[in-house]
């Protein structure tokens, strides 16, 4: 069974377009907990265009009533973030290079060139009992450094997947995430997967043995607003544990 942690930054940037509280976001939250979703992720960026800081504490607070629901925060390991991860202490956060500007996460870490970054912050998350997860692009040899550094888990970014599903490329290119994500398993880090991942492409890549997490956000939104959104969470659902491996349904 892998978990659905719904990313729910485009709920706050639809919130944030209107300058009142609706849609609220832990009101929101508690939708998905009631149509079982256990995960949660929110991408607070420096700008705060879509998830805020006040978000991350609110969201902490009305979470602590679930405690079998997991709070995933990523992001760029700035001293403001780090600072705002270390209060409200999260399940899972995960460190992803992105720029302060940046339209959306669009690459994995370099873990070489950002080796005592790395290694610092996964020191400070693992004294502080967080699980960590650092973003990687589908490439075996970055795996080993990101043992080193201390990662517990990885994240594949799955852009290029979603890019080529259905494309003849797409054989070769999942290969490269298999072997990625066997590559991590076998050194017991876990296996995390986010990024363009929609009700179309997620059961093939969920094909990939052992994915513990998948995060998705843009088109589970997108989809919730043509199908609804108990109706796009029930099919994510029933991909992630195995029961629909394909879904012709949208
Ligand atoms: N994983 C990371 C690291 C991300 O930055 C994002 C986007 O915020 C996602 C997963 C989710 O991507 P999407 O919104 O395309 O589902």
């Amino acid at each position: 069974m892998t978990m659905l942690s719904v990313n729910v930054n485009k709920i706050a940037l639809l919130r944030n377009s209107r300058g009142r509280n609706f849609p609220n976001l832990c009101d929101f939250v508690g939708k998905l907990i009631n149509l079982k979703v256990k995960g949660i992720t929110v991408h607070p960026r420096p700008d705060e265009r879509h998830v805020t800081r006040q978000d991350v504490f609110d969201l902490t607070k009305f979470l602590g009533l679930y405690p079998d629901v997991e709070f995933n925060i990523e992001g760029f390991p700035s001293d403001q973030f780090m600072e705002l991860v270390l209060a409200v202490r999260p399940a899972q956060c995960t460190l992803v290079p992105d720029e302060p500007d940046q339209l959306t996460s669009d690459h994995g870490w370099d873990v070489s060139d950002n080796e005592q970054l790395l290694t610092g912050s996964l020191a400070d998350l693992r004294n502080a009992g967080i699980r960590s997860s650092i973003f990687l692009d589908p490439d075996p040899d970055k795996v080993e450094g990101a043992k080193q550094v201390g990662a517990d888990r990885i994240e594949l970014y799955t852009e290029g997947f979603a890019h080529h599903f259905g494309l003849e490329s797409e054989h070769a290119l999942l290969e490269a995430y298999r072997v990625t994500a066997a590559c991590a398993q076998a050194l017991e880090l876990g296996v995390n997967a986010g990024h363009d991942l929609d009700i179309k492409n997620l059961g093939r890549f969920l094909q990939i043995p052992g994915i513990l997490e998948v995060s998705i956000g843009h088109a589970l939104v997108v989809e919730s607003i043509q199908y609804g959104l108990e109706s796009a969470i029930e099919r994510y659902l029933a991909v992630c544990s195995g029961e629909e491996t394909e879904t012709h349904y949208y």
